[in-house]
Formats: structure tokens, sequence, C-alpha cells
């Protein structure tokens, strides 16, 4: 039976027993405990707990689920999918153990013709909690299971929670007998593999805390309700139907695992550790096409790096099993086919997805290339000097500039036999972040003043008088002028100091709006305003660079900001309000701004929201905030009590304080109503236009927009035209005909590169044979030492290809060397029987590069001679062979 008429069966059953059939919650949750949805009840937590009323007493899905913890797992067990989809029904409060048992005895062995899944009541076993009798007696009741098949279990098996606080309770699962090829007799509690658990029945009573994982938490309390929570995996369902060993072998992945063998010209079920990988491949491949989907995107942190992972662990999968070129290309589509039939937003969301993921293979294909050299002569060196771990800066040179990830670093260390100082690289790790971190401070603080000098202006000369919302000009005193030691008596041409004015026209940096430039101008000098800041409350600083004649404490100045650079200012701010109320007519209310900033031309937002936006609701976005500007929007200022703007519904944004009378910024009126201390425009027109230039992630669960804002947004716009017109004439296309050309180009130029590698193969392989033949009989060893110009990787697969032809049983050495960009590196293989009379290819590198190299004794690699050196290098490899 295919999967999707499980799923199909599956939800009519329920359906027709009052359950409404709910969608699947897209991966990425909203749930504080979970980065990704890992179990079919997770979207309905809150009915679960009694937090929110449950909209229909009874429920089904069928949830697609992402689980990483056990990801080494994966490839190795018949079990174990990084994605999977849960089939579940749910009673919130309604019906209970008798019922939930009911159900899933009578779906999983009604007959095939009658609607059921046909399994043989006879090869059932279910277990219990030990305390639950009640259950116990219904199996004996219900499905007349002998008691011999009903197997009571402790906490760590029958007792479920979602691994973190929350509801959970005893459980109830049901097992198949796959019968004796499978493993041992004698039930689950035995062996897993061969009674294989197809589903779980959660009697949700209990709530529990903190604690470890499986069992040994507290319980903290009693659900509201009784709850049913079941859980039948789809994919665990398709393997026992189709009659398949694992879940990579049913319909939904096979096609993944057999395209990937066929790129790597394996056959599935050849060689174990192979097959593992290919495994691998199969599972990360459709994992990264569904969380891709959902709208991840790969990146350092939180849900990223879990894509980011499974998508490079894909890639490297691939180059262990021998294939070279990109392969997600010949993957993805694969996992496509099989998952867009049951997921609309795969066949929607593909050419985003597939651009994500190539781009991602990509990049990890050059960090790979760069990285693997690095790491491959630190792991020789560390060979060579005898020791078995790699040093943590070593590890932490490789994370910072060649942006390896550790994972991999740990992953590639120890297939090479050597372990990685751990600790040493997370101290290094940690002395980055506290670096990164006091640099920020030390930014925001605005250099090495502290606040007692301005206490000190403040206390002496009072408040500023701050006259930004109506002038851009103001005559004024010098109060203070203060350097990184505190007061001047005078500052000179070429100085930068902090300048304190008894009034001033110049923003302050606040409220995302970035502060005004300007210049004050004084009879014996002038000054240009870089920065201006309000430390405490009514204090307003300036920092200045003198540029010419000098500035002193009680001389009068002329303040005046840019003109041009206010009005940019303005727009950009007015804008980002636009932008908002833009986000949230279309979003809706929960995309609430969390950060901005703003400077003339720029702006940029951040809000909560799963998952990028989709290209439809960028538009929306874009069109809504353009809408307002056509329709020029007047911009109003009011002051009122924060009482007032509360009822007004004026948004009063995190991180920020109010007084008690508060300034209210309207665009439109009710349209745009946010309290706020900024600059703004008269009217919405005058923005001039607002157009999103970004959208991309800045941490779990939040979004950034950036637009260019006023004449910058125009020049953006102007020259995205000219690219386009370029573009066209390049390609002598008509514009609307663009992307169908350049996918059509890119598809020549892949199929090209398919071919210019096969040729390249061929070619090798005709050396090799070559080569082979021509072996140089030193002292009854074959010998073949040659040269070519290209990186390591070509020299390893030719010594490879010419050591398989030599004449079997013969002591063989091969060595090749690479001249890549005047450097010289060598692969050295044996054959057995060269072995066997004590030769080691390790040994022969070493010797020949001075100690520069390493590896195995059947095949090693060595670099750090100049090109040019190579020739002698191989010249002495024959006396080595001989001892002499
Ligand atoms: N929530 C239960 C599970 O995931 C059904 O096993």
């Amino acid at each position: 039976m295919r999967t999707a008429e499980i799923r199909r069966r599956f939800l009519d059953y329920f359906a027709e027993r009052e359950h409404t059939v709910v969608p699947s919650a897209p991966l990425p949750t909203p749930d504080p405990t979970l980065l990704f949805v890992n179990a079919g009840m997770v979207p309905f937590k809150p009915y679960l707990t009694g937090e929110d009323t449950p909209p229909w007493p009874r429920a089904t899905s069928v949830q697609k689920c992402v689980r990483t913890l056990d990801i080494e797992e994966v490839g190795r067990t018949t079990r174990h999918g990084s994605f999977f989809q849960m089939n579940g029904n749910f009673s919130f409060g309604d019906y209970f153990k008798e019922e939930a048992i009911g159900y899933a005895w009578e779906l999983s062995t009604a007959p095939v013709a009658e609607g059921g899944f046909g399994l043989d009541p006879e090869r059932i076993w279910v277990t219990v909690h030990h305390t639950d009798d009640e259950s116990a007696e219904i199996w004996l009741r219900t499905a007349e299971l002998p008691r011999d098949r009903i197997v009571r279990r402790g906490d760590e098996d029958n007792f479920w929670s979602m691994g973190v606080p929350g509801p959970c309770g005893p459980c109830s699962e049901l097992y198949y007998d796959r019968g004796e090829a499978f493993g041992r007799a004698g039930g689950p509690a035995v062996d897993e593999d061969r009674y294989m658990e197809f589903g779980n029945l959660v009697f949700m009573s209990h709530e529990r805390g903190e604690g470890p994982g499986k069992s040994g938490y507290p319980i903290v309390g009693e659900l509201p309700r009784r709850n049913i929570d079941t859980g039948m995996g789809l994919e665990r369902m398709a393997t026992l139907l189709q009659g398949a060993d694992n879940l990579y072998e049913t319909d939904e992945v096979r096609p993944v695992l057999d395209r990937a063998a066929a790129l790597a010209a394996l056959r599935y079920g050849a060689d174990p550790q192979a097959d593992i990988r290919l495994r691998v491949v199969a599972d990360h491949v459709r994992t990264a096409l569904m969380l891709l989907a959902d709208g991840t995107v790969p990146g350092n942190e939180g849900r990223g790096y879990v894509l980011r992972r499974i998508l490079r662990r894909s890639v490297r999968a691939m180059r262990l099993l021998g294939y070279q070129d990109p392969a997600l290309p010949e993957l993805l589509p694969v996992a496509r086919d099989t998952m867009a039939p049951g997921y609309q937003e795969v066949a929607d969301g593909f050419d985003r997805i597939a651009q994500q993921a190539y781009a991602e293979e990509d990049a990890f294909r050059a960090t790979l290339r760069q990285g693997t050299t690095v790491l491959d002569t630190a792991i020789a060196e560390v060979k060579a000097e005898g020791g078995r771990a790699l040093a943590g800066d070593r590890a932490f040179l490789l994370h910072d500039t060649y942006g390896f990830p550790i994972d991999l670093t740990l992953e590639m260390a120890a297939e090479q036999g050597v372990e990685v100082d751990r600790d040493g690289f997370a101290a290094l790790m940690r002395e980055q972040r506290e670096r990164a971190r006091a640099d920020a401070r030390a930014r925001k603080s605005g250099g090495t003043l502290d606040t007692s000098a301005f206490r000190e202006v403040l206390a002496a000369h009072g408040p500023t008088d701050w006259r930004a919302w109506d002038s851009l000009v103001t005559d004024s005193r010098v109060v203070a002028v203060l350097g990184p030691a505190g007061p001047l008596p005078v500052a000179a041409a070429g100085e930068i100091v902090t300048v304190i004015l008894d009034r001033t026209p110049f923003y302050a940096e606040s409220g995302g709006q970035d502060s005004d430039a300007g210049r004050l101008t004084a009879a014996s000098g002038e000054a240009e305003v870089i920065d201006v800041q309000r430390p405490l409350p009514g204090l307003v600083t300036h920092q200045v660079r003198i540029i010419a004649g000098e500035l002193t404490p009680g001389g009068t100045v002329l303040a005046a900001v840019d003109p041009e650079w206010r009005l940019g200012a303005r727009q950009a701010h007015s804008g980002t309000h636009v932008l908002h109320a833009a986000l949230r007519q279309i979003l809706g209310q929960g995309a609430l701004q969390s950060g901005s900033y703003n400077r003339p031309g720029y702006l940029r937002l951040d809000f909560p929201w799963r998952g990028a936006l989709s290209e439809t609701a960028r538009s929306e976005i874009e069109e809504a905030a353009a809408r307002a500007l056509r329709q020029d929007l007047p911009v109003g200022v009011r002051w009122m009590p924060l009482a007032e703007a509360r009822e007004l519904g004026a948004l009063a944004l995190f991180g920020e304080t109010y007084g008690e009378r508060v300034r209210v910024v309207e665009i439109g009126g009710p349209w745009s109503r946010e309290l706020c201390g900024g600059t703004h425009v008269e009217h919405a027109a005058q923005i001039g236009v607002i157009a999103l230039t970004g959208e991309s992630s800045v941490g779990a669960g939040m979004r950034r927009l950036e637009a260019s804002v006023g004449a910058e947004g125009f020049g953006y716009l102007a020259r995205e035209r000219d690219l386009v017109t370029r573009i066209a004439e390049q390609l002598q296309a008509p514009r609307a005909e663009l992307p169908d050309r350049i996918a059509a180009l890119l598809e020549r130029l892949r199929i090209a590169d398919r071919q210019n590698a096969e040729l390249r193969r061929r070619a090798t392989l005709a050396r090799a044979a070559e080569l082979a033949t021509a072996a140089r009989d030193v002292h009854g060893v074959l010998t073949v030492t040659t040269t070519v110009e290209g990186a390591s990787d070509d020299a390893r697969a030719l010594a490879l290809a010419v050591r398989d032809r030599l004449p079997a049983g013969r002591p063989g050495v091969v060595a090749v060397g690479a001249a890549h960009e005047g450097k010289g590196s060598l692969v050295l293989t044996v054959t057995p029987a060269a072995r066997d009379t004590g030769l080691s290819a390790a040994d022969l590198v070493r010797r020949l590069l001075g100690g520069r190299g390493g590896g195995t004794s059947e095949t090693a690699q060595g670099g750090g001679v100049p090109a040019g050196a190579l020739p002698e290098v191989l010249e002495a490899l024959p006396g080595l062979i001989t001892g002499d």
C-alpha cells in the first residue's frame, strides 16, 4: 500500500468517526521549547494543557515532524528518520482509553477491502504502563489479545512526554512481529527491530516539570481534562505494509536513494558502509526539502543551523560515496516528485527551495575545497609528530577563517583517527564572543567617556534646549568641550571631541532614527558633526571633528543641520512607520516591529515571524506601502496622556520608555499610529518611494525587512532596470523571456559540466591503463610515477585507477604528483601485495616529503613542496623501495 493511501485511509477512518481533519502545521513551531514540530500533538499542545479552548472535541491529522537529536543514528537503524510524518487522532476531554484502544485495533486489523490496514492480529503485541491495569483489561476485552502479548513496561518506555515540561501521561504502544528473519523472538522488550513499533496511544492526563528527557522528572499536576494523543508513524506503517526492510526503502524515500546510488555508480545492498551513506542521503535530502518548503533558510544558529547541517551532511555523504559533482540538483527534484503530491508547498515553492539548496551546496563545496586541504595538512602534522589530537586553535582557525563547521572537523578528524581538543576550541569561541560583546558596548557608549563628566555638565548648565522637531538652525553657546580625559579649554583642527551646546537643532540617535549630520560654525573655527547622542535624560552631546580653526567653551556657534540629510531622515523614519503599518495590514497584527534603524535613504525593520516571507507577501506589503504614498496620507503629531494613546491603539514599542505625556505620530489617522520621538515628513507622498531591497532572518523567529527610501529608492529602482536592460542585451532576448532563457542556459551549462567531468574521468582512466602497462619493475615492485596538472583530487583518482590496473597479486607502488598554482602535492598508494612486503604508503610519503604528509598504509598524501620539485621527489621513490 502506497504511503499516500495509508495517509488517506487514516484520515478517512477518523473523519468518519467525527474527528475534524486538521492540516499539518508548518515544521518551524512558535513553541519556545522546540525548534521544529517533533510530534503530532505539538500544534495541539495548548488544547491539551487547557491553556486554550479546543475548537473541536476530536481532531485528526498527519503532521510533518523533524527530529534531529538522533541524527547520528539515521541510516544505521531501520527506524530513524530525521523527517517523518505522524498520523494522529486526538481527543480533548472527549473519549479516553476505551475508544482510543478500540479505534487503533479496528483500523490496524480491519481488512484492506474494508478500509483498514489489514495487519495480522496474531502478530500484534502491545505494551502498557506497568501500573495501568485498566488499559491491559481493555486490550484483553477489545482485541482478545492473549495475556502474554500484553507486556507491562516502566516509565522509560511507557510514560510519554515531549522531553520537556508540558503535558504527559502513561502510554500504550502497538508492535508488529516482522518474523524470524528480523531478529529474536520474545516480544518488543527483546528486539525492537523484529517487533516494530507502529503506534502509540498516550493517555494525556498530567503535566510534567523540568528534568531529564524520558523519566525521573517531577509530575507537577493534573491536566484539567483527560485527553488522547496518538501517533502512528506513517513511514513505519509504510515499511510494514510495503514489506520493506526499513523506512528508507519505502515509496516516498527510496527514489532518492536509488538516484544517489546511480550517481555514485553503486549497487544498493552491496556494501554495508555505502548503504548507510545512501540512506543518510535519502533521509537528509527529503528533510532539507521539507524544511526549506516551510521557509527555514540555512544559517548559523537555531533552525537555520539544523538545516545547514542536514544539507551539508547529505553533500558530504555523496562525496564519500565517490560522487564529486553538485549532488543536490540531481537529488532534490527526485525528493520533490515523491513529496509534492502530499504537500502543495513543495510544488509551489520549488524554484526558491532549489535556489537556496543549490546555493548552499555551492558554498559548502567551496568551503570543503579550501578547508579540507588545511585540515589534511594539520592532521598530517599531528600524526607526523606522533600526537593524537588536533589543537583547539587549529580547529578554531578552520572555523573562523575557512567557515569549516566544528562538527565537520570532528567527523573528518575522527575518520583519520585523530581527536580534536574540543575544550580548547570552546574556550576560543567564548573569548571571541566576549570580544565581540565588549566591542559592541564600547561603540554604543561612544568611546571612553564615562557619564560622570556629563553629569557635571548637566548639573552646572541644566538640560539642553532641544529644537530638533521644529528647527534646522540655532544660535548656540558652547557649554563644554570634552576630550577623552574630561573638559578641555580648547579643541583645534583635526581633533575629535565632544561638544555640548545650550541649545541644538540636532536630532540625537533614538527610536531607531540615526543622528543628524551638519556643522557647528564659530567665528574662530568650524566643526563637522559626526554623532549626536543623549547619554543622560535632558543632555544632548555632539561628537565633532574640528575641520578649521578652533572651538572654545563659552563661544557662540551657528549649529546647522544639513537640510538634505534631515529631509532624507524624515523620509526614512516616516517610511519605517508606513512599512510597519503595511506589514501588519498584510501579515496580521502579530508582525509587530521589535527593532528598527533608519537613516537617509535606508531603513530596516525587524519583526517576529516564522519563515521567509513569500514573494506574494513581499509584493503585497510593498504595494500596501506604495498605496499610502500614492494616497498621500497626511502625517500628524499629537501630544496626549499615555492612557489616552493606549486607548487609541497607538503602538508603544518594545524596549522604549515613555513619560506621562506621549508624542503620537499618525499617518492617515488610525492607519498608522505609533508613539514616537522622531522627525517626520508632513504627508506621505514626500517619502517618494519605499523599495524593498531585502528580507532575511536575524535569529530564531525574527525577520528583517530592508528598504531603500526617497532619492536612493528611485536610484535603486533605476539601477535594477539598467541591470535588466544589460542582461537583455547580452542575451539578446526580450525582457519577459529572461527567466526562461537563463534557466535554459544554466541547464546547458550543467549538462556541459557533467559531460566535461565524464570526459575527464575517461581520460584519467585511459591514461591509467597506459601508465599501468608501462610500470617499471624495481626489485620486483611494479612502480609508477607521474605528475598531473591539477588538484590533489585528480591525482588521487589517477593513482587509485592505476593501482587497480596493476596485475593482481603483484607488489606495486603508484605515486602521482599534482602541480597546482605553483604548489606541489603528492598522492601515493600501494597494492595489498606491496603492503605484505612491508611497504607503507604513509611511510613512503613522509620519507619522500621530509615528514610533510600522512594517511594510511594503503593510501597517503602530502604537500608543501614547490611544483617544480616534484620530478626530483618522485625520482627518489625507487631508491626508497629498494632500500638503497
Ligand atoms: N505523542 C506521541 C508520540 O509522539 C503519540 O509518540
